[in-house]
């Protein structure tokens, strides 16, 4: 969808704003004025609110250059904010997106701010995804028509400037989707390396660590995990330069298993197809390093995401197996489907041990408990560090990528602890088993500032109401991270 801003209205739909008590905005009003009345007609034929979400769709009548009209939602018009202008186009994008509208343009009736239009924008573009790489045979009237969104404000090329702050942030959450949608026969750890590779034309310094790389540096928890898999194992390293020199960078780490089988601990049948998103976290990582290039982030910002496929084969590892980790801790395997804090454990000391960065946040579709606790809606977080949450929580506000804090405390250390290595990579039962998995990582992070994200339930949502969200990959942790970064670490 391309994202445009102009002085004046020029699409063959026109959208304009309504508030609670389904008021018309002036913009709409003046619509309603060309019309002769048919927008305050059907507003009272039909039971269109203006709360935020909804929308009215009006065949324009004869006279006028537009199509039709659409009358979206903005709820109270004194609490509109920057999600609620994303909602909204949303909405309205999807209302339009395969009705053979082909153009609309938004008017936004000075609800919004330039960053406001920006947000708008964000939005749209975020509600036109979809992933139809692999559909040969869809007919004409399935695919999208509409193809570009024009929002009209008073200075087009204000807007168009604070756009370049925002489309990378668009883009990033799209490539992140793609990843997650991606079939695990085509997105396996090598596939997944090389497409990562192709970002360094966006500025971004990347290296790839195989296998015997990894083995040199005493990996043996991430490589014995993709023992199975027919693909080497991969560690891919993102660095974005764009703070002052030698300023200490921050850094972020995700769970990237292409495939998650279960390993010999073999899943049930039922949806397993659906851990081709278990790399939703690597996704994240991928995204934001994109969204931060693309925007040129005055921070100098470290990406590393451990790549693996976990598959049962003879060369599998077992459960009973101890590793050896690089931080010199050895686990004792006890399920091998618990085979994500086993990649983030070298993924995570290799961070801090190579880069000694101010913080690292781990993103990681980790347990299923998560999903239980705090359905798709929050993302868990826990941290060693207080400051770090509470920026993480102010992020997810301001980005609708909300997180909620769940504890972390030596109490779970004997859950952890192993008979016969340093630890286990299971607690007890389903007790707290975020919580179990969390402290595991902890143990990894060597008292460095630290938060763990579990995006089980956030980084892959079927059948979500909110526009923005597609079905499936949601490109969770792009937006909520890239907002951190603006808001707390840019010079
Ligand atoms: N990738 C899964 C977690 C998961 C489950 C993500 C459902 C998304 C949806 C993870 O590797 C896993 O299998 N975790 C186990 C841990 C258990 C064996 C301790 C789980 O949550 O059951
Ligand atoms: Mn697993
Ligand atoms: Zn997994």
């Amino acid at each position: 969808m391309k994202i445009k801003f102009n002085d004046a209205a020029t699409g063959d739909a026109i959208a304009a704003p309504a508030y609670s008590g389904g008021a018309l905005s002036d913009a709409a009003r003046a619509l309603d004025a060309e019309s002769g009345g048919a927008l305050a007609r059907a507003v009272k034929a039909s039971r269109f609110t203006g709360a935020s979400g909804q929308t009215l769709t009006v065949s324009a009548p004869q006279g006028m250059d537009a199509d039709r009209i659409v009358l979206f939602g903005l709820g109270d018009k004194k609490a509109v904010n920057g999600n609620g202008l994303e909602q909204a186009a949303a909405g309205v994008v999807k209302a339009l997106l395969t009705t053979g509208a082909m153009t609309l343009s938004l008017l936004l009736d000075g609800a919004a701010e330039l960053e406001g239009a920006a947000r708008a924008g964000l939005g749209a573009h975020l509600a036109a995804y979809r992933f139809d790489k692999y559909r040969t045979r869809l007919s004409d009237d399935k695919k999208p028509s509409l193809s570009a969104m024009e929002i009209v404000v008073s200075d087009p090329k204000a807007a168009r400037k604070v756009w370049k702050d925002w489309e990378p942030v668009a883009e990033g959450v799209m490539l992140a989707r793609d990843l997650v949608n991606e079939a695990p026969n085509v997105l396996g750890p090598e596939e997944y390396a090389r497409r990562v590779k192709k970002l360094d034309k966006l500025g971004l310094e990347i290296e790839v660590l195989g296998e015997s790389a990894m083995k040199k540096l005493g990996m043996h928890a991430l490589v014995g995990v993709g023992l199975g898999s027919a693909q080497e194992s991969q560690l891919v390293i993102m660095k974005w330069n764009g703070g002052k020199e030698g300023d200490q960078p921050i850094a972020f780490v995700g769970k990237g298993v292409t495939f998650d089988t279960g390993g010999i601990s073999l899943k049930p049948g039922e949806k397993m197809d659906e851990m081709k998103g278990d790399m939703g976290g690597s996704a994240a990582v991928v995204g934001l390093m994109a969204a931060l290039a693309g925007r040129k982030a005055k921070a100098n910002v470290i990406g590393v995401i451990g790549l693996v496929e976990n598959m049962p084969d003879a060369k599998a590892q077992r459960p009973g197996d101890i590793v050896k980790s690089m931080s010199g801790q050895t686990i004792e395997i006890l399920n091998t489907d618990a085979e994500g804090r086993l990649v983030l454990a070298d993924a995570l000391w290799y961070t801090q041990k190579e880069f000694k960065p101010k913080f690292m946040i781990d993103l990681a579709t980790l347990t299923g408990a998560i999903l239980i606790a705090l359905g798709h809606e929050h993302a868990g977080i826990f941290s060693s560090d207080d400051r770090l949450a509470d920026q993480l929580f102010k992020a997810g506000k301001a980005s609708d990528e909300g997180v909620w804090r769940l504890p972390l405390g030596p109490e779970y250390d004997r859950q952890i602890d192993s008979d016969i290595a340093d630890m286990k990579n299971i607690g007890q039962g389903r007790l707290a088993g975020s919580v179990t998995a969390a402290q595991f990582l902890k143990r990894y992070t060597n008292d460095l500032p630290w938060c763990h994200i579990d995006i089980a339930g956030t980084g892959m949502y079927s059948g979500a109401k909110d526009p923005r969200l597609p079905t499936f990959g949601t490109g969770y942790g792009v937006r909520l991270l890239d907002r951190l970064v603006r808001d707390n670490y840019e010079a």
